[in-house]
C-alpha cells in the first residue's frame, strides 16, 4: 500500500467514525453504495433466508425489477402510484432499493417488530409499522394503489390466505394492483408425498403451521387455488400469472391481480 493510499484508508476510517458508520467486521454494520445502511446479518437472514451480503442487496434489487416488469406488461409505472405498500417488508430488503422513488408515499408493515424497528430506523424515504399474525392492519380503506407482498403468503396458514387477501383489498382502493408471490408448481417435489396429491386436486398445502407467519411454516399454492379462491373470493381479477418469476425470491411464481 502505497503512503497516499493509506492516508486516504486512515481518513476513511475517521469519517466512518465520526458518521457513525461502523465496520462489518468489527460486528457492526455497513451501507451499501447510496450510503443507506445494512441490516444485521439476522434480519437479512429472516427475509433472505441467508445472511449472504450480496444476495440480500442483489435479491432486493431483483425484486424490484421484477415489480417494474410485472407492472410494464399493463402498461403500468411503479412512479406513478401515489401510494405503495409492502406487505410483509421484514426489515426493507426490497424497498430501500426504491429511496429515490420521491414522488411516491412508501410503506411498509410486517409481524417482525425487530425488523419494523430497523427500518423505520434506517430507511427514512418511507413509514413503517407492525401488524399482527392476523388482519386487520392499522390503514384505512382504500389506502393504496398497489401492495406487492414477496413471499408472504408463503408462510401463512389456509385460513390466514383468505382473511390477508380480504385484508389487502380493504385497503386497496377500487381499481388497485396487487402483487403476490407464492410456492407454484416448481416447489412441488417440496411437497411431502402423501399431500402431493392435495396440491395436484388444485388446493392449498401448509406445512409447518404451527410456525404460522414464519420461515417454518411453508404453503404451497397451486394455479387453481390462487385465482378461484384467493382473487376471486376477495374481490380481484388475476391479470397475470407468471411462473418462477420472481427474481428476487427464486423461483415463486408472481401473480398481479387488480381489485374489483
Ligand atoms: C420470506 S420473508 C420475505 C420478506 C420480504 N417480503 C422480502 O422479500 O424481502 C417473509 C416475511 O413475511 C412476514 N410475515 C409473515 N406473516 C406475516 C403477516 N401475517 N403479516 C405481515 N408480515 C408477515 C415475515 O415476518 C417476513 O418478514
Amino acid at each position: 500500500m502505497t503512503i497516499e493510499e493509506s492516508q486516504a484508508k486512515g481518513l476513511w476510517s475517521r469519517l466512518r467514525v465520526l458518521l457513525g458508520v461502523r465496520d462489518s467486521r468489527h460486528g457492526f454494520s455497513e451501507v451499501d453504495e447510496l450510503g443507506i445502511r445494512i441490516p444485521p446479518a439476522r434480519l437479512r437472514f429472516d427475509v433472505a433466508g441467508t445472511n449472504d451480503l450480496k444476495w440480500f442487496l442483489e435479491g432486493g434489487r431483483l425484486g424490484l425489477g421484477t415489480l417494474v416488469s410485472t407492472l410494464e406488461k399493463e402498461k403500468l409505472d411503479l412512479t406513478s402510484f401515489d401510494s405503495v405498500l409492502d406487505f410483509g417488508c421484514g426489515c426493507g430488503r426490497v424497498l430501500r432499493h426504491l429511496s429515490d422513488h420521491s414522488e411516491t408515499r412508501l410503506h411498509g408493515t410486517d409481524i417482525s417488530r425487530k425488523g419494523i424497528a430497523w427500518a423505520d430506523r434506517y430507511l427514512n424515504f418511507a413509514e413503517f409499522g407492525t401488524n399482527k399474525l392476523k388482519p386487520p392492519t392499522r390503514y384505512r380503506p382504500d389506502s393504496f394503489d398497489f401492495i406487492f407482498a414477496f413471499s408472504v403468503f408463503t408462510h401463512l396458514s389456509h385460513d390466514l390466505q383468505k382473511s390477508w387477501m380480504k385484508e389487502l383489498r380493504r385497503i386497496l382502493r377500487p381499481k388497485g394492483y396487487l402483487l403476490i408471490t407464492v410456492h407454484g408448481t416448481h416447489y412441488r417435489n417440496k411437497i411431502p408425498d402423501e399431500l402431493k396429491g392435495e396440491f395436484d386436486n388444485g388446493k392449498l398445502v401448509v406445512t409447518g403451521i404451527h410456525q404460522n407467519g414464519s420461515n417454518h411454516c411453508a404453503a404451497f399454492h397451486p394455479e387453481h387455488y390462487v385465482r378461484e379462491h384467493m382473487a376471486k373470493e376477495s374481490g380481484f381479477e388475476t391479470l397475470q400469472h407468471a411462473p418462477r418469476a420472481a427474481l428476487g425470491n427464486p423461483e415463486q411464481d408472481v401473480y398481479l391481480m387488480q381489485s374489483i
